[in-house]
């Protein structure tokens, strides 16, 4: 067992942070990468086209980067509140210079920059319930009109899932990460290791996570002042949900 993670102090991030691009996308599941990739898809814009994105709870900055390499003329600031993330989305989006800056703050109380767009992949669930509202009050204050938000979380949607639903993710997410061992992306051990320390990190408190519902999240999205409020994507809780400025 890779003990080296329980060495690290502080919060769940701060410890992660430097196996996070190597190990996110196997234990994080199928819908992680997946989810990623249909985010930058799903940007209303031409890839020539100039706007300026600010991704939410960037961790490492990877759907920046990603935005940035799909459109050659758009701008990003990624913010995140956990400096060990930041450090590596810093190294990561140096390259696109002016195009990139990366910034540290609580998302739910910092001020935004006006934006275009506005992203944010796997932050939502680790914002309390009584949080959300204000932040999408802030969210819909710094977009530009006709202006895009685009979430991706863990979501609960409709009815509970019965057991078949339940054993077949489960069975899927096995399949996943004996692909990704058997391809050389990680072993059993860091796999094994990365989930007994967030059980120990949830355990403590250092690593507080919030189950939302979709409906809910749509409601507090609309009563923030965007018109159009929909989940697009899903691959079982993996969701996005797309919302626009008037
Ligand atoms: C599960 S990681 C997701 C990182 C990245 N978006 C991704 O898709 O891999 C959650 C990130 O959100 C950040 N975070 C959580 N709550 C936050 C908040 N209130 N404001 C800013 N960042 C936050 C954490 O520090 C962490 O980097």
């Amino acid at each position: 067992m890779n003990n080296s993670l329980f060495d690290a102090a502080g919060h769940y991030f701060a410890a992660v942070a430097k196996s996070y691009d190597h190990l996110q996308p196997v234990v994080a599941g199928p819908g992680y990468a997946g989810g990623i990739t249909f985010v930058v898809d799903l940007i209303p814009r031409q890839d020539e086209d100039s706007f300026v994105c600010v991704e939410l709870g960037c961790g490492t900055a990877s759907l920046a980067k990603s935005v940035l390499d799909r459109f050659p003329h758009a701008s990003a600031v990624a913010l995140d509140s956990e400096p060990a993330m930041l450090d590596i989305a810093r190294r990561k989006l140096a390259p696109y210079g002016g195009r990139a800056r990366v910034t540290e703050g609580e998302a739910t109380v910092c001020a935004l920059p006006p934006a275009d767009l506005v992203l944010s992949a796997f932050m939502l669930h680790h914002v309390p319930p009584e949080s959300l509202g204000a932040l999408f009050q802030r969210v819909s204050g710094a977009l530009n009109p006709s202006g895009c938000l685009i979430v991706l979380d863990t979501m609960r949607v409709g009815a509970p899932w019965g057991e078949a639903i339940g054993a077949q993710s489960r069975r899927l997410y096995q399949q996943h990460i004996n692909a990704a061992i058997a391809a050389g992306c990680c072993t059993q051990d860091e796999i094994d290791a990365r989930w007994e320390f967030k059980r120990r990190m949830k355990a403590e408190g250092k690593d507080v996570e919030y189950s939302h519902c979709a409906e809910d999240l749509a409601a507090a999205v609309q009563e923030a002042g965007f018109a159009e409020v929909g989940v697009v994507w899903r691959r079982f809780a993996f969701t996005i949900m797309a919302a626009f400025k008037p």
